[in-house]
């Protein structure tokens, strides 16, 4: 069996970045809207580099226009995400695009994306949870729009809450109103930190959002004394090194720290982040992960299983997430 056949979990997607291109380009026609400039010649997503990226993001996000487009868009995603071996995902989707703040459109949207859920879990035994996410370069103050949105609809499907966007972008500890609002409300907590700021970035969102998890945090491992403290906290890092190397925080796979965070007593999990914007998938990511690190299925099983526990569901859920994640008997 190759390791890029075990079941996974998860934890770090996006629900935008994972949109087909074709899927985005049909939507762009059929509301007669020119993307062409954000599609190379081949078909793909054509950007420069992470803010390029994020402008490009935005610009595919502006033809999702409707619940409908969210529901025909979250059974895409899912699909492809199944086809992958994924029995467990969250995915970080955003009252910014979905109905502009505004709680009673946001609930539309929501029921929209969980229908579609509802249909991939019954169709391929997915199982997705939603992480409500303010985008850092749009402020605080519409953090806070959106942390409201989030408490307003926590529960079992709304799971969890998590600063995504312009790392460079303003600083965490004007986001700490949003989070205790969405922490109040019971929701799971990370944030997207030590990506494009270094080491000091991810003890401010440790410091100020007090998450249980860190997207990326890999620039963690510039600093032996926070990747202790990662360690002893057993904060638990969403690493989508794929994503890494083509956005060029690390120049190859060779370079990327998520082994030496590991060895070190880091808990690290995998995801793919953004899986069409930067040619992975899960089992890529596997793939490619086996063939650098000389990973094993163990190794695999056991990031899954790390996953699960730190996965922002219920204990009935987790545990039967855990039981899908072990060799048959
Ligand atoms: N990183 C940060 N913000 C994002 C991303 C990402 O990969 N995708 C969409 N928003
Ligand atoms: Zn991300």
């Amino acid at each position: 069996m190759s390791v890029a056949d075990l079941p996974k979990v998860e934890l770090h997607l996006h629900l935008e970045g994972g949109a087909p291109p074709a899927f985005i380009r049909g939507l762009a026609a059929e509301k007669d809207e020119d993307l062409s400039r954000i599609f190379n010649a081949d078909g793909s997503y054509a950007y420069r580099d992470f803010w390029h990226f994020l402008e490009v993001y935005e610009a595919a996000t502006s033809v999702l226009r409707t619940p409908e487009d969210y529901h025909r868009l979250t059974l895409a995603v899912l699909e492809e995400s199944a086809a992958n071996g994924v029995v467990y995902s969250e995915t970080f989707l955003s009252p910014d695009f979905c109905g502009g703040r505004d709680l009673g459109a946001w609930r539309e949207y929501l029921a929209a994306i969980r229908e579609a859920a509802d249909i991939a879990e019954r169709t391929d035994g997915i199982v997705l949870r939603g992480i409500v996410t303010p985008i850092r370069h749009f402020g605080p103050d519409k953090a806070r729009e959106t942390a409201r949105c989030a408490a307003e609809t926590a529960g079992d499907w709304v799971t969890g809450f998590g600063v995504a966007g312009d790392e460079k972008s303003g600083e965490l500890q004007d986001f700490a109103y949003a989070f205790d609002m969405a922490r109040e409300a019971g929701l799971g907590i990370t944030a997207h930190a030590g990506e494009w700021r270094g080491p000091d970035e991810v003890r401010a969102a440790l410091d100020a959002l007090r998450p249980s998890r860190i997207g990326h945090g890999v620039r963690a491992v510039e600093d032996d004394r926070l990747v202790d403290r990662l360690a002893e906290d057993g904060i638990v890092l969403e690493v989508c090194p794929g994503s890494n190397v083509v956005l060029g925080v690390y120049p190859d796979w060779p370079s990327h720290p998520i082994e030496s965070l590991r060895k070190r007593g880091v808990t690290v999990t995998v995801s793919t982040d953004d899986p069409p914007f930067f040619h992975t998938s899960m089992r890529r990511e596997y793939d490619r992960l086996a063939e650098t690190f000389g990973w094993e299925e163990d190794d695999f099983r056991q990031i899954n299983r790390d996953a699960a526990r730190a996965a922002f569901c219920d204990a009935e859920t987790r545990k039967a997430v855990l039981e899908r994640l072990e060799p048959p008997t």
